[in-house]
């Protein structure tokens, strides 16, 4: 199956849907939304990595102007899909291609109208996307065309542009405006394949009589620039060519085979499309909702570096470069967040904006009082720094770049790893180093001592990082390395219980022994916040995602089968999923331990998740929406390192 399609209009799948058809080229993201719609239905172009902050909202990443709205009329008949005139239809995303496709058939008084549109953003190019639409009529007809570049548009924290500006010169219609925190200034320019005969209000009209069975075709080759940049003039299906042969060469590199089962199939090259259309093409990284619009802040998350980041190492390792030069270019900012707490090293944004930590004290929103609440995701998940360093020792062992552990790879490694040094608590009872005051990956339980995967990834980047520097003898000041050494030695390191069990911090053995299912019967509104001081899941063991688990992921080879199985079904009853993360890091322990059945399922609910158009639309009254692409890394890693990986040798 190449294509995702689906027949019929539904207005309450309009935002699902311009998630599930959404189009990307790694910079640009289109949503799946039709020709005629506008900032209501959350159309949105939304640019990877430029962000735009108002004074008293959220900082998030803009979405340019629409190139592509249009108002089509037959007849004087407005062709619109939510209208009752529709005879059928039908709107199809070629996964294997980047196109997106709209059929819709209207009865304008007798006369059989046919609207059809394919568009793309360009894989070849950063910064152009195209349209092309097509009208055919059963009888001659007059059609009537308004379109523009819409400067209405879909914002959750804007307006983020001033100075808005259209203009028209001959068949190209321009819209600019200056973003008002940073000043850049964005123009999204569209080059018209037909006379646009008069311009007003920012919008172009065309008007033609199409005989019955002609053919009436529109294209329109768009453009987002940034000052000095300029567009070219290729033609609708020059730019068409090269899209098309980019895309043949990424899945030539990129697709996964399951043997005999066309649904898995499916849902993975859904997952690989989703990956593929955010391969960045610069020293940026992926934000942790896509590019699928402004939600979590178009914010970069640990879902990079932990979910990510494998698919582009064993595909596109240039990317994967990519993504670890922006962390090591926001080393700076870093070590400032650590030096705003007080402490040494580097301290990783958990929201990072080129550095800059988007996550606000008060990330959520209570439902019954509509009063912030104080989280403390921003000062307490440290693993951030160690999922970090992590990343950049799993991108050294898979291409022994000397070069960039010399330039800047190393000293990141060895700066989050003291930043833990200086993070840390030593009990002199106990003659250990602890890590108090912590959330690990499970955001529910917030301010926890000594939680398992933190401690544990610490202790493992920084006993790597020393190693390295050993080899090198370079990057960072001896010194600290020595201090680093004795340190790592008494790092405490949860072990497992007669059980086997880790316990996922101090205590948490001692919360309200519950599953998920009476936790959430207790709920008193659907959107309520389950963790945090006062959440329903907060003084019980019920947690939001893969937390100990997750750890086995990282270093599956630091356990035994038996205590990964032990955990796995320790903690399965009392997880969530309340993050997207989680289906995925069950899935891959669920292959190592043999649960074939737990693994397969959790591995589907990790690759359908945008097909289902599943995940938590809200986290408080903050909508969290969008696609989902920790769990497309997700779905890839099981595929090729839990099913791929785990075969049982006869
Ligand atoms: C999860 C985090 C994740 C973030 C972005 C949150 O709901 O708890 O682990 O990084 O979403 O996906």
């Amino acid at each position: 199956m190449n294509e995702l399609k689906e027949s019929g209009f539904d207005a309450a799948k309009t935002v699902e849907n311009g998630n599930k058809y959404l189009l990307g080229n790694g910079y640009l993201g289109y949503r799946g939304t039709l020709d005629e719609f506008g900032a209501s239905e959350c159309v949105g172009l939304n640019i990877a990595g430029k962000y735009d902050g108002v004074k008293g909202k959220w900082r998030e990443t803009v979405n340019a102007f629409n190139p592509f709205y249009m108002a089509a009329y037959a007849g004087g008949i407005a062709l619109d899909a939510r209208e009752k005139n529709v005879a059928f239809h039908e709107v199809a995303l070629d996964i294997f291609s980047g196109l997106f496709k709209r059929k819709t058939v209207f009865d304008v008084n007798g006369t059989s109208v046919t609207l059809k549109c394919e568009r793309f953003v360009n894989m070849a190019s950063k910064s152009n996307l195209c349209s092309r639409v097509i009208i055919t009529a059963d009888k001659d007809i007059r059609l009537n065309i308004k379109a523009g570049v819409d400067t209405d548009i879909w914002e959750l924290n804007g307006p983020h542009f001033k100075d808005v500006k259209t203009k028209i010169s001959g068949d190209t219609i321009t819209a600019s405006g200056t973003t008002q925190e940073l000043g850049y200034r964005i123009s999204v320019e569209c080059k018209y394949s037909q006379r646009i005969e008069n311009f007003s209000g920012g919008f172009g009209y065309i008007n033609a009589d199409i005989k019955k069975g002609e053919k009436f075709v529109l294209d329109r080759v768009a453009f987002v620039l940034f000052g000095e940049e300029n567009a070219d003039g290729e033609s609708y299906d020059d730019k068409l060519k090269s899209h098309l042969k980019e895309w043949e060469r990424l899945w030539s590199i990129s697709r996964v085979y399951f043997k005999d089962d066309k649904r898995a199939q499916f849902a993975l090259d859904y997952s690989i499309y989703h990956l593929l259309i955010l391969a960045p093409k610069g020293e940026y990284s992926i934000a942790a909702r896509g590019l699928s619009g402004q939600t979590y802040k178009g914010a970069v998350f640990w879902d990079t570096e932990i979910f990510m980041l494998p698919f582009f190492l064993n595909t596109l390792p240039d990317c994967a470069k990519n993504l670890i030069k922006y962390r090591i270019n926001t080393l700076p900012e870093a070590k400032k967040k650590a030096q705003s707490y007080g402490y040494g090293g580097a301290f990783y944004a958990w929201e990072s904006q080129d550095g800059y930590d988007a996550c606000s004290d008060f990330n959520v929103t209570d439902v019954f009082t509509h009063r912030p609440v104080r989280t403390y995701f921003k000062d307490k998940q440290i693993h951030i720094s160690a999922d970090v360093a992590y990343a950049i020792l799993k991108y050294y062992e898979h291409t022994g770049d000397d070069e960039l552990m010399l330039a800047g790879g190393l000293e990141t490694v060895l700066e989050c790893a003291e930043f833990a040094r200086t993070y840390s608590y030593y009990n002199h009872v106990k003659d250990r180093y602890e890590l108090l005051d912590v959330i690990g990956p499970d955001e529910y339980h917030e301010r926890v001592n000594n939680n398992a995967y933190t401690n544990y990834i610490f202790y493992n980047i920084t006993k790597r990082g020393v190693e390295l520097y050993e080899k090198f003898k370079k990057a960072y000041p001896e010194s600290a390395v020595k201090k680093l050494k004795e340190w790592v030695e008494k790092l405490y390191l949860p072990k497992p219980d007669k059980n086997g069990v880790i316990e996922q911090f101090d205590g948490y053995f001692k919360l309200e022994d519950v599953e998920v299912e009476e936790v959430r019967s207790r709920l008193k509104h659907p959107n309520e916040y389950w963790g945090g001081s006062g959440g329903v899941a907060t003084a019980t063991r019920v947690i939001k995602q893969a937390d100990v688990i997750m750890l086995f992921n990282l270093y599956p080879g630091l356990f035994s089968k038996e205590v990964q199985k032990a955990n796995y079904e320790f903690y399965l009853p009392y997880t969530e999923h309340g993050s997207s993360l989680s289906h995925c890091a069950y899935a891959l322990t669920a292959c190592r331990i043999g649960k074939t059945d737990g693994a397969y399922k959790a591995f589907m609910d990790s690759a359908e998740i945008d097909l289902k158009g599943g995940g938590k639309q809200w986290a408080g009254e903050i909508y969290i929406g969008g696609t989902h692409p920790a769990a497309s890394g997700g779905a890839w890693m099981t595929a090729v390192y839990g099913f791929g990986c785990n075969k049982e040798k006869k």
